[in-house]
């Protein structure tokens, strides 16, 4: 296990009603307030109208840029970041899901900039002066509440970049599993598919002696097979929906990580299939995590995937590589189960851009630390995928 730091810098308020806490989370800082919004579900549910009542608690004066789409666009960031600097906004906040939550960091990150947010993903710029962001939750998925990463879509270049800056960890996120409670099984099924990627791309890692984060990945793992199916049969399931978002949290706030590099190829070439098709992030991930594996199992890796076949699973067999297999099959069907697509060619990703995809990204490797992947590899794991 590798040395590390501890500092997650995020206040978290779990549960029901924890929306009652914002108007206290938001005391310390700037009442110049930029809201960050989706498409209109917290509309539907009662969520933004929570949000309100807490701003005017706060006192705030409230800007609000809406309309952040699902692989959120740079378009709609430098629309926040000119809205927050002709507010002289102090602070940021993000209600919704994964989407809405990166595109206010990365506009939290640009009013300081004079240049254009994007050079901040393509490596022009480095992130500096940032707002104080907080979150108010509502889809189990990403682990953006708790961590600095934010991702982004720019159609001009048809690319889909993640930039990833300790400041940009959010000050306070609220989490109420009642606020879930309105997610669509397509998204409630890719939400749990990102969590369970989010483990794997830290569990397959060759640093030796991580015993406590392996147990602490499988668990992880054991908690979106439980609750997963539950929390789509049963929307308003309280107890499936919070174990589910709490696991998302957990799954990338760093837990998992710390003293060990991670692999990430898998959402690199998952970011890759999005950026030229818009497919929905967990739903490319339930099916290029399976072709990964069949690309990295091997005599040399057997172990790992048999160990997590033998925990997640309960699979037993002397054979590890025959047992790895197994553990892959499980995973490949538990997402189909959850009503996900076992194959790329059913979500509108077209054969022959397979070899383009792999090219480019192929182009900004290398990709992977578990099995490295060349232009090679990455094709195959996209034709088997396929
Ligand atoms: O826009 P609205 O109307 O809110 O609808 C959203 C959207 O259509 C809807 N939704 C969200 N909460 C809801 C709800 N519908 C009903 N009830 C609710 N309570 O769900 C749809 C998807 O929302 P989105 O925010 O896109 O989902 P998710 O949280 O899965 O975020 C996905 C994005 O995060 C990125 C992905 O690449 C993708 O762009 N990621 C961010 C990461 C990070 N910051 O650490 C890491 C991840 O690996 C990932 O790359
Ligand atoms: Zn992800």
């Amino acid at each position: 296990m590798q040395n590390f730091t501890w500092n997650l810098n995020t206040r978290i308020r779990f549960g029901r009603d924890a929306i009652a806490h914002l108007a206290e989370e938001l005391a310390p800082f700037s009442e110049r307030i930029l809201l960050v919004t989706g498409g209109g579900s917290i509309r539907r549910n009662g969520v933004h109208e929570a949000t309100l009542a807490q701003l005017e608690k706060r006192g705030a004066s409230v800007v609000e840029v809406s309309g952040v789409q699902p692989n959120p666009r740079i378009a709609s960031v430098r629309e926040g970041v000119r809205l927050a600097r002709e507010h002289r906004a102090g602070f940021v906040l993000a209600v919704g899901g994964g989407s809405v939550l990166d595109a206010a960091k990365t506009i939290a990150a640009g009013v300081a900039y004079q240049g254009d947010p994007w050079d901040f993903f393509t490596g022009r710029a480095a992130v500096g002066e940032v707002l104080p962001v907080g979150t108010v939750l509502t889809l189990a998925a990403t682990g953006s509440e708790m961590n600095g990463n934010s991702v982004i879509s720019n159609p001009e270049t048809t690319e889909k970049l993640a930039i990833g800056v300790e400041s940009l960890r959010p000050k306070f996120s609220i989490l109420d599993p009642v606020y879930t409670f309105s997610v669509p099984a397509d998204q409630t099924a890719a939400g749990s598919a990102d969590i369970a990627s989010h483990v794997f791309e830290q569990y397959f890692s060759r640093e030796p002696g991580t015993f406590v984060q392996d147990r602490l990945a499988e668990g992880v793992l054991q908690t979106v097979v439980r609750y997963a199916p539950l929390a789509i049969e049963r929307p308003d399931h309280y107890e499936a929906r919070a174990n589910l978002l709490w696991a998302g949290t957990l799954a990338l706030n760093g837990l998992l990580a710390f003293g060990r590099p991670g692999d990430w190829a898998t959402h690199m070439i998952e970011h890759e299939v999005s950026a030229h098709t818009d497919l929905t992030h967990g739903t490319g991930l339930a099916i290029l995590h399976p072709a990964w594996m069949e690309e990295a199992l091997s005599a040399e890796t057997a172990e790992k995937f048999s160990t997590l076949a033998e925990r997640v699973w309960g699979l037993s067999g002397a054979d590890r590589l025959v047992l790895g297999r197994s553990g892959i099959e499980a995973w490949r069907r538990f997402f189909t189960s959850l009503g996900l697509p076992e194959k790329l060619s059913q979500t509108g990703v077209l054969e022959k851009d397979l070899g383009m995809m792999a090219e480019r990204l192929a182009a900004s490797g290398p990709h992977g630390h578990f099995v490295p992947l060349d232009r090679e590899a990455i094709l195959r794991i996209l034709k088997r995928a396929w």
